[in-house]
């Protein structure tokens, strides 16, 4: 039997941890067996060059990491999905024109507990030439702070189109409200009704249908925001945090993202959810570094080795035939919205596949988190993201936080 490859490209910023994990998953793997074929995955890091619109793209799975800001790249990925169907982690069809508020828009439309949210026209004049007529001629007057009052303090003002907590502020009070207003500039804002007191933090991780609900603590500095504890959430609200994750990925047919909820009592109320490059480093992940490895691994092994076709555009219809059902309660929403996010990740025959085509992966990466090519990839991370004084404090955080992941993954597998 002859191997079948399938090149997967890797277009990234200036990240080296999770590329390095990637490809070393990869290799150890070799080639795993489905459908009767020997498949075998090959990475390569793409790069950047003139390109002729007819060249054909040679890659099976672009997992994207930079064309959010590198606008050449992500020209390239239209190219590649229209042309070449080469399959996007995350495709730009959605990802550039389904931003933040976009999100905020869907999920309100489907019942979740979005928290009242206002779009504020822009602070300071768009640039372009037309602007002062149109603004004269159409822009009602608004009283900002009449708008701020009937929604409540606190209030959270930030881009409609956020990311990396650029332009966020807490807003106390109408001093707060306007200068955080004037602060905006050309920026075009949200005012959002505050999630205070909340008991939890959870972000959840997706990776295709796989979800990671972590324990989240934003205010504390990059290196220490996960935390690790298990069963902080009750079973209903993990699981509800689980579809929320699911059901906007697979409503805008993204597949690796990242979901902020605040968890009150038993309602989870999504705050942020289109992080076209979520935070995947070892030193932001750390305990949590491996699992994401194995899910972005197994679920692009799946999507090659299956040749699973790409969804340029959404589809809302099936989701809001569910919404506006009237003999529906938000309970029967979800678990409907669960059954449509699985048939969108074919997540039955993910499953099969993970444990029949890739079943020694588990054992493989235990070995390879606890081998020294991985302390080797985590000390080159931490040198090349800390100030020399303060290597040694964190090469002791993080060590200790793998060695916790080997023990605990180490006793789960061991049959008692
Ligand atoms: N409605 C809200 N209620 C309570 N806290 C909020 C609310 N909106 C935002 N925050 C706080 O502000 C932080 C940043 O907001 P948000 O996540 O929407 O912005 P962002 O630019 O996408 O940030 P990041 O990229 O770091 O996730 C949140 O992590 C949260 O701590
Ligand atoms: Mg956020």
């Amino acid at each position: 039997m002859t191997d079948r490859h399938h090149l997967v490209g890797l277009l990234l910023g200036a990240e080296d941890d999770w590329p390095r994990a990637f490809e070393a998953i990869a290799s150890r793997i070799g080639a795993f067996e489905y459908g009767g074929t020997r498949h075998v995955l090959d990475t390569e890091r793409v790069h950047i060059a003139p390109f002729n619109l007819r060249d054909r793209a040679r890659h099976d799975v672009v997992i994207d990491r930079l064309a959010y800001w590198y606008y050449h790249p992500r020209e390239w990925l239209k190219k590649v999905a229209l042309m070449d169907d080469v399959y996007l982690l995350n495709s730009p069809f959605t990802f550039q024109s389904m931003e933040k508020h976009a999100a905020y828009c869907a999920l309100i439309r489907l019942g979740m507990n979005v928290p009242d949210t206002v779009l504020v026209p822009h602070k300071n004049p768009v640039d372009n030439v037309r602007w002062a007529y149109t603004a004269r001629n159409y822009n009602d007057p608004f009283n900002l702070a009449e708008i701020a009052r009937e929604m409540g303090y606190p209030l959270f003002m930030k881009p409609f189109d956020g990311g990396g907590w650029r332009g966020v502020s807490r807003i106390k009070d109408e001093r707060d409200l306007l200068s955080s207003y004037d602060d905006s500039g050309e920026m075009l804002m949200h005012l959002q009704k505050a999630v205070e007191p909340f008991d939890v933090f959870a972000r959840a991780l997706t990776i295709g249908p796989e979800t990671m609900v972590m324990s989240f603590r934003p205010d504390e500095p990059m290196h220490n925001r996960y935390a690790v504890e298990h069963d902080f959430l009750s079973a209903g609200v993990g699981q509800e945090a689980v579809t929320i994750a699911q059901t906007v990925n697979a409503f805008f047919r993204w597949e690796f993202n990242s979901c902020e909820m605040l968890i009150q009592g038993d309602s989870v109320l999504p705050i942020d959810y289109a992080n076209a490059c979520p935070d995947v480093a070892v030193t932001s992940l750390h305990y949590y570094f491996p699992w994401a490895m194995k899910a972005l691994v197994r679920w692009t092994a799946f999507c090659a080795a299956t040749d699973r076709r790409a969804k340029l555009h959404v589809d809302p219809d099936p989701w809001y035939a569910v919404a506006d059902d009237p003999n529906l309660d938000y309970t029967d929403k979800l678990a409907s919205y669960q059954r449509l996010a699985d048939a969108h990740f074919d997540t039955d025959r993910y499953q099969e596949f993970c444990a029949s085509a890739l079943a020694d992966i588990d054992d493989l990466v235990l070995e390879w988190v606890s081998s020294t090519e991985f302390d080797t990839m985590l000390l080159d991370t931490i040198r090349s993201t800390y100030p020399a004084e303060e290597q040694d404090m964190f090469i002791g955080h993080f060590r200790g936080l793998v060695d916790l992941w080997i023990s605990d993954d180490a006793a789960i597998r061991t049959p008692h």
